[in-house]
């Protein structure tokens, strides 16, 4: 099993890199070595975290700004990748959007964006560039999913579908590619202290009081790279609310989880 370097300068893509974990994941892959591709939508932002991974690693960066959840957004990712001569080591799918209210009264069309995003673009980019790791023997995926895979969540019942489907994809991968030298981790994380509430439209997000910081979630991902693990779910705190919540009748959990997400995740209204 080949173990990956985090000393040599190597290359790694990350989607939704202008903020949260994905832009803590960025700054810790320039912190150990290696340069960075940066994609979101956020231009401006992509550029100044560049320009910032420069000046404190001497990482060397492309930015790709683009919309995700447009259906030709990773030909054209792969095409720029390519066009600048880089070959992927890493590819950090990150980036997703979540919506928050009863499913009915959510336009559908955000919905659909969510699914492209969330879903179809992490596929699309997993096949683009894991078809040249295979070939190399080399290379890791980390696919961010998150806690809400565990269960149905309502409120948030399209997002948490997604990320079921990237926890089932991911492991798969796992195991397709296991004993060939590439990487592949599901990284779940449980709340975290980004903007991610506040996009999706919930209130008190950040005073969770289980909330973990980016840079934790992050330093999970790199602790079960290094131990091979399928999945790492981040924080002691989310790993025993998650043992606790398999030992309950299914009903008695799926009423929990209401209660939970009517009290701690309101809609901001
Ligand atoms: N925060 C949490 O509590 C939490 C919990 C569990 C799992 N997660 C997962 O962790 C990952 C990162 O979330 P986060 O908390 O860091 O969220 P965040 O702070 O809202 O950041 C989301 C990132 O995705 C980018 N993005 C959004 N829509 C995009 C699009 N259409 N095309 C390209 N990029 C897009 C955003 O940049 P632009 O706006 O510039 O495009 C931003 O860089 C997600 O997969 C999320 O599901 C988060």
């Amino acid at each position: 099993m080949v173990t990956p370097s985090f000393n040599a300068r190597r290359w790694v893509l990350i989607t939704g890199a202008s903020a949260g974990i994905g832009e803590a994941f960025a700054r810790r892959f320039a912190r150990e070595g290696w340069n960075t591709v940066l994609v979101a939508r956020s231009r401006d932002k992509l550029e100044s975290l560049a320009r910032s991974l420069g000046q404190q690693h001497g990482a060397e960066t492309l930015v790709i700004a683009c919309d995700l959840s447009q259906h030709d957004a990773t030909d054209e990712i792969y095409r720029k990748v390519k066009e600048a001569g880089i070959r992927l080591e890493g590819l950090v799918n990150n980036a997703a959007i979540g919506a928050h209210g009863k499913f009915h009264e959510v336009v559908l069309d955000r919905y659909l964006s969510m699914i492209d995003l969330n879903v179809r673009s992490l596929v699309q980019l997993t096949h683009l560039f894991l078809h040249e790791m295979m070939d190399r023997s080399r290379g890791m995926i980390i696919n961010v999913s998150s806690t809400a895979c565990y269960q149905p969540l309502s409120y948030s019942s399209v997002y948490a579908a997604t990320k079921s489907f990237v926890t089932s994809f991911t492991e798969a991968l796992w195991l397709e590619t296991k004993g060939t030298g590439v990487r592949v981790l599901n990284l779940c994380p449980g709340v975290t202290k980004t903007d991610f509430g506040t996009a999706a439209g919930m209130r008190n997000f950040r005073q969770d009081p289980l909330a973990e910081e980016p840079e934790a979630v992050v330093e999970t991902a790199f602790r079960a790279l290094k131990h091979d693990q399928p999945t790492a779910v981040s924080g002691w705190q989310n790993r025993l609310r998650l043992f606790l919540e398999r030992l309950m009748p299914h009903r008695v959990l799926l009423a929990a989880v209401d209660v939970y997400q009517k009290t701690v995740h309101r809609e901001e209204r």
